[in-house]
């Protein structure tokens, strides 16, 4: 069971060992993203990068949706006559759905169970796995009432989408399931609702079993070499190979080289060394 850790306005925190989860916590709305809750999230991010206990971060939402996408109300509407809120509302919800995410230095994994709509996507993107209940409901609901998926939508579901199914279910704002977000790899994969909880736990613990400065680096260099020629890979690649060497405060390869090669205890290509 976890333990409640820190309750925010709009965003809840709660604790599991090194398991921390962050959710969006406006269940009588779906968790439709209001500026604070974008700000709460800003805010729970922070918190999580620098507690010392969380290894591994999962998003999720309260009350059995993931996020009803920008809560067309407080967020677009009551943000109309009032510019500066609407740039504050604005920064802190690119921050945490992409640049916090996309960059934070712990193992991320959005688990999405109901529903999760038109800005909800960015996070689910934005977090290294995805673990969806076969029954959630996504959608990219933004041409169903005259606008485009907006913020970051639309460039992020070209990352993780084919291109025709990008187009289509962005044009058509047809709903697709967890199943068929778990066949078009939009997400990891996908379990039945009542298994969701234990799924995404048995990812999550086995990333909490990792070394942390491996975790960091590994997301760190896949994410990085994606926009680079093979020829700056390989040279980006080979400093940050040296970079981990010399920053992990745990020493991971030398012990585990130590494990493996002379104490004959561990063996890499089935399991992480004792750390
Ligand atoms: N923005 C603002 N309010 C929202 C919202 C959103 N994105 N999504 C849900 N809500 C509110 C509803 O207005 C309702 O408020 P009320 O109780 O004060 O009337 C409450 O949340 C519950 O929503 P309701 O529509 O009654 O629940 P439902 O379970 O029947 O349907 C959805 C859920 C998500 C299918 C439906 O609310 C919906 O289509 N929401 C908009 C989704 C969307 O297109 N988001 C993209 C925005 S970019």
């Amino acid at each position: 069971m976890a333990d409640d850790v820190i309750t925010l306005e709009n965003v809840k925190i709660e604790r599991d060992g090194g398991v921390t989860f962050i959710i969006l916590n406006r269940p009588e709305k779906r968790n439709a993203m209001s500026p604070q809750l974008h700000m709460d999230m800003c805010d729970a991010l922070d918190w999580a990068e620098m507690d010392d206990q969380t290894r591994v971060v999962i998003i999720t939402g309260a009350g059995g949706n993931f996020c009803a996408g920008q809560d067309l109300k407080l967020y677009f509407r009551g943000t109309e006559d009032d510019p500066k809120l609407r740039v504050k509302a604005r920064r802190a919800a690119h921050e945490w759905r992409w640049n916090r995410l996309s960059s934070f230095p712990k193992a991320t994994i959005a688990m999405v169970h109901g529903y999760c709509f038109g800005g909800g996507f960015t996070p689910v993107i934005a977090c290294d796995f995805a673990i969806a209940a076969d029954n959630a409901v996504f959608g990219l609901s933004e041409v169903n009432w005259g606008v485009i998926p907006g913020g970051l939508v639309a460039w992020a579901v070209t990352n993780v989408l084919g291109y025709r199914d990008a187009i289509y279910y962005s044009v058509t704002g047809d709903q697709f399931t967890g199943k068929e977000a778990g066949a078009m790899k939009f997400v990891n994969k996908s379990v039945p609702l009542e298994k969701l909880r234990e799924e995404t736990m048995i990812l999550a613990r086995k990333l909490e079993a990792k070394s942390p400065a491996a975790v960091k680096y590994t997301k760190e260099a896949l994410r990085s070499v994606r926009g680079l020629s093979k020829e700056q890979a390989l040279d980006y690649l080979d400093a940050k190979h040296d970079a981990l060497k010399l920053n992990d405060p745990e020493k991971g390869r030398e012990k585990a080289l130590k494990q493996f090669l002379d104490e004959k205890t561990f063996k890499p290509g089935l399991g992480e060394f004792k750390r």
